[in-house]
């Protein structure tokens, strides 16, 4: 079946819902989505969406640009840091009129509390000098993108946005550098539907679950980065692979840095704060890149605690917090403990590990979500990406904790409005002949494979491999070895074979495209992640520890080549305020 839509939206998170919300009325907009709209993973973000509105104490956007810059180790570009950070005040207003719940403080405004990497000057008179945590997230209790997504989707019901759950997008189509539509699976009826369009956004979130441990829902398969870079267009940044420090022990479910903001700390086997050695200014409020390595390190060298099938963990205390915080801020995460782990958070520390979480890199845009494939700033006309999937690059080598849910209103909107004024000015470009020609191959094969390979099996050596080779301390001989497995899997790929043969709700076949998007995205990951020679940020390299700005002070693209080695190049970072310098907390 054929549709026509001004505009079609990919992902029904927040970045793709504040997006639709721009598409002005006389215009069709479809928004496809693979699960029903408010099971979007912007719903399992907890702990806060961070703006310098002051409410409990005197904070400043510019402040706020200083964190996110230092935080992104100076990989981020800065006029797009710039936006994000002044445009802040008025995106929480605006969702707080649009009648997002938030918490509020005991003066009636939106409550506020510290997060890792937030702070301000100690001394106002000296910015650059010692700086304390300040309170600048704004929550609604720990469910904050829950309420987030609940608000978005309810004002586009009332808007009228036309939504299309549970179809999976396979494709891209594109031709000559101008956007056409998309393809997606049905998956109720396994129908085919071509999605004709004058623009599209891709908002289709992560693909956390190339690691084994995650906190990203199942849902969470790359698929939009992987569709991109299956239709030749670059990926940028893809090294920088956030790790929170905060999973729930063997599982990665998020137990919020809320908690740590509320005053909860980081324990080791002797029960020592310990970081107090990594961080001696903020400590347990440090950026996730600098607290997930500390915690490696402890475990590494014998201070973790070892749990019943072999595997070490940490101890994350609230004890000392009360019920009166626990249960009124913290009551989603608590309740995890309680129900996954058995662990009483009001009587005993939480077991965590560091959990994939984030994102840093992915389809290289502009600031106004638009996609571009070089250093030139050359154009897929028409076509856009916001959210997770994108890279403006606000976050650079290491994002800050709450900054996520500000991307996806800021540049989801910004990204909105371009298409809007696209839709106004442009006709349809044509469909192009046997516009789902990919899709109806790849289901017909995995469909008719008599092979010997299982998805669940691929998967989950995918998963094993890169959790040991790729996530927080890595080395060229273990991402080496990470390379020559992601291929030997792409080959035993081809030989894939799945049960289901009908065409109902077939989830076999789901998984089955989704691994070869899992395979796809790894790929550019692993060999990212090899060609930078430095660390920084969240890609730290044991054999090259030292920030390098002299050699790495850029962007990477990495290039699809079909089976061959894919071709990385580079795009300069922007700075426009703040030279690099030393990054210590
Ligand atoms: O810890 C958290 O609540 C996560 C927030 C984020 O990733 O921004």
């Amino acid at each position: 079946m054929i549709h026509q839509f001004d505009a079609v939206i990919v992902g029904a998170g927040g970045a793709g819902l504040r997006a639709a919300l721009e598409i002005p009325e006389g215009y069709s907009c479809a928004v496809l989505t693979k699960v029903y709209p408010t099971r979007s993973h912007t719903g399992t973000a907890q702990g806060g969406v961070c703006a310098a509105l002051g409410n409990e104490e005197e904070d400043s956007w510019e402040y706020h640009f200083f964190d996110t810059v230092k935080g992104s180790d100076f990989l981020g570009d800065q006029d797009a840091i710039e936006i994000m950070c002044y445009d802040a005040i008025r995106a929480i207003i605006e969702l707080e009129h649009m009648g997002m719940p938030f918490s509020r403080n005991e003066k009636g405004l939106i409550a506020q509390r510290p997060f890792g990497g937030h702070t301000k000057p100690k001394d106002p008179n000296n910015p650059f000098g010692e700086r304390v945590p300040v309170k600048r997230a704004c929550f609604s209790a720990d469910r904050t993108g829950h309420v987030m997504l609940q608000t978005l989707y309810e004002n586009c019901i009332k808007k009228g946005v036309q939504f299309f759950p549970e179809f999976f997008v396979t494709d891209l189509i594109v031709q000559d550098n101008i956007i056409r539509g998309v393809v997606a699976i049905e998956i109720a009826t396994g129908e085919i539907h071509i999605f004709h369009a004058k623009t599209v956004m891709f908002a289709t979130g992560g693909y956390g679950r190339v690691f084994r441990i995650t906190s990203n829902a199942v849902v969470g398969t790359g698929d939009g980065f992987a569709i991109v870079y299956r239709r030749g267009i670059p990926l940028e940044d893809m090294e920088f692979v956030q790790f929170h420090p905060t999973g729930l022990w063997r599982l990665g479910i998020l137990v919020s840095e809320a908690a740590r903001g509320e005053g909860g700390v980081l324990r080791n086997k002797h029960g020592e704060r310990f970081m107090e050695r990594y961080a001696p200014t903020i400590k347990d409020l440090a950026p996730r890149d600098v607290i997930s390595r500390a915690m490696y390190t402890e475990i590494r060298e014998g201070r973790g605690i070892q749990g019943p099938d072999g595997t070490y963990y940490l101890l994350l205390d609230l004890t000392h917090l009360g019920p009166e915080i626990i249960n009124k801020k913290l009551p989603e995460i608590t309740g995890f403990a309680r129900i996954y782990l058995g662990v009483d958070p009001l009587k005993e520390p939480i077991p965590v590990v560091p959990t994939t979480h984030y994102a840093m890199g992915g389809i290289p845009t502009n600031v106004d979500a638009e996609v571009v494939i070089d250093d030139k700033g050359t154009k897929i006309e028409g076509f856009y990406a916001a959210g997770e999937v994108a890279c403006v690059s606000v976050h650079g080598a290491n994002r800050l904790g709450t900054n996520s849910l500000l991307d996806i209103i800021v540049f989801g909107r910004r990204g909105g409005k371009k298409m809007a004024e696209y839709i106004k000015e442009r006709d349809f470009a044509p469909l192009p002949k046997d516009a789902d020609e990919w899709t109806r191959k790849t289901v017909e094969r995995l469909l008719n494979s008599n092979g010997k390979e299982r998805v669940s099996r691929i998967r989950t050596e995918l998963q094993e491999i890169m959790m040991d080779k790729v996530s927080v301390f890595r080395t060229e001989e273990g991402i080496k070895e990470a390379i020559e497995k992601i291929k030997e899997l792409k080959e035993r790929y081809k030989e894939v074979k799945i049960d289901d043969k009908g065409k109902r709700f077939n989830t076999d076949l789901i998984e089955a495209i989704e691994l070869g998007n899992l395979l796809d995205t790894a790929e550019a990951i692993a060999y990212s992640a090899l060609n930078r020679t430095e660390s920084r940020g969240a890609h730290y390299r044991e054999d090259y520890p030292k920030r390098d700005d002299q050699n790495w002070l850029k962007h990477t693209l990495i290039y699809k080549n079909e089976d061959k080695e894919p071709i990385i190049k580079y795009k300069p970072v922007v700075i426009t305020k703040i030279p690099p310098m030393e990054r210590k907390y």
